[in-house]
């Protein structure tokens, strides 16, 4: 009682130095059938600053000190609605009910086959023509001892996008004062059903619209990777890093072999590869780290899960117009998605992604922030 009076308390009273409550609430305008959108910033006591949108659980800014204590926003987006409504690279998005390709658009569950929406292609990519990323989250924001931010849950029902049974999934986006910013995933099924969840942010520790992200240096802790077709589907060959441009065992430079003749990139038209982790599924383990050198950003990636797909951004290319007017261009950006291996309901030989009636997923990704 008494402690649910001060988190009540602590949710009134004002952030250090700012007027407003953390986390707060404005308005983001509202969908073309007339739903309001809200923004909820929070804040840490190192100044890092968040901002989501119930409107595809979407990150649409974070704000992060570089060596001299500079904030710069270091991920893409819009500065409006109207561009996430529109949001063909999935920015910042949570992506479900499968994140990446299902080839195809098809797959077989206990002796049934179940079609999908086909929206890349011959394929499904990232949960159809209306995944996770364009759907309405109910949003609570909350503080409590780990920090603050906002729970955000949504039904997505029986049938939708082709995939079978009722999915209550609830994500929880909590920022922390060790710089962390907490990504943890929950579902539940009342039919057994493929999920995948991740989160799409692109990331520029320069700074979003500040260029290219050649020059940062990513160290990956996989060994193996799956390499991929011509239409980006994993053959289901688990192929060995070593010797080839996809080793980043070592931090290199993401710019350091992208235009290399290696057919896994000329297929991707740079990254876009699944890469698996070393550590056992639902152990958190350090699955990436990215230094910027000339501010100093680090970001570190951990994760329960068994996969992450590293995309060098390979399909922007300069026609859209993000936030201040930038026009992104192709490698301005990574990404680095957490997740269960693409088209694993298609490949036995892949860790299994089929949630079970009376089995809860859980899974959590940290994005933590530091300078060098
Ligand atoms: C993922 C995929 C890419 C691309 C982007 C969205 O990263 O692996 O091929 O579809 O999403 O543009």
């Amino acid at each position: 009682m008494i402690a649910s009076f001060a988190i009540f308390l602590a949710m009134l009273l004002p952030a250090s130095g700012s007027q407003e409550p953390d986390p707060h609430k404005e308005s983001f305008g509202s969908t073309p059938d007339g739903k309001p959108v809200d923004v909820y910033t929070f804040t840490n006591a190192h100044r890092i600053e968040v901002r989501v949108i119930n409107y595809g659980g979407i990150i649409t800014a974070l704000r992060v000190p570089d060596r001299n204590g500079k904030l710069d926003d270091i991920v893409l987006g819009f500065d409006n609605l109207a561009g996430y409504l529109n949001n063909k690279p999935y920015f910042g998005a949570i992506i479900g009910r499968y994140a990446n390709r299902i080839a195809n658009g098809k797959f077989s569950l206990d002796g049934r086959d179940y079609t999908l929406a086909k929206n890349n292609g011959p394929n499904s990519l990232h949960g159809g023509s209306r995944g996770f990323n364009n759907v309405l989250w109910r949003a609570d924001p909350f503080r409590n001892r780990q920090g603050r931010g906002v729970i955000l849950s949504y039904l997505s029902k029986d049938g939708e996008e082709g995939y079978p049974g009722n999915l209550d999934v609830k994500v929880t986006y909590t920022l922390s004062d060790a710089n962390e910013l907490l990504v943890d995933y929950l579902a539940t099924a009342d039919k057994a059903t493929p999920i995948n969840l991740t989160q799409h942010t692109y990331f520029n520790l320069g700074g979003e619209g500040n260029g290219d992200v050649l020059a940062e240096e990513l160290r990956l802790n996989a060994d193996r990777f799956t390499p991929i077709d011509k239409d980006l589907i994993p053959t289901g060959e688990i192929r060995l890093v070593k010797g080839t441009p996809l080793d980043f065992t070592q931090s290199t430079r993401i710019g350091a072999r992208i235009n290399d003749p290696y057919d896994q990139l000329l297929f991707a038209h740079g990254y876009d590869h699944n890469f698996v982790l070393k550590a056992a599924e639902g152990r958190l383990q350090l699955a990436a780290r990215v230094h910027e050198p000339n501010r100093g950003r680090v970001l570190e990636v951990s994760t329960t899960q068994p996969g992450i797909q590293f995309y060098s951004a390979n399909f922007l290319d300069g026609t859209l117009v993000g936030k201040h007017g930038h026009r992104y261009k192709q490698r301005e950006a990574f990404c680095l998605e957490t997740q269960h291996f693409p088209d694993s309901p298609n490949h036995a030989n892949f860790p299994s992604t089929i949630l079970r009636p009376g089995k809860t997923f859980h899974s959590r990704t940290v994005f933590k922030f530091s300078v060098q």
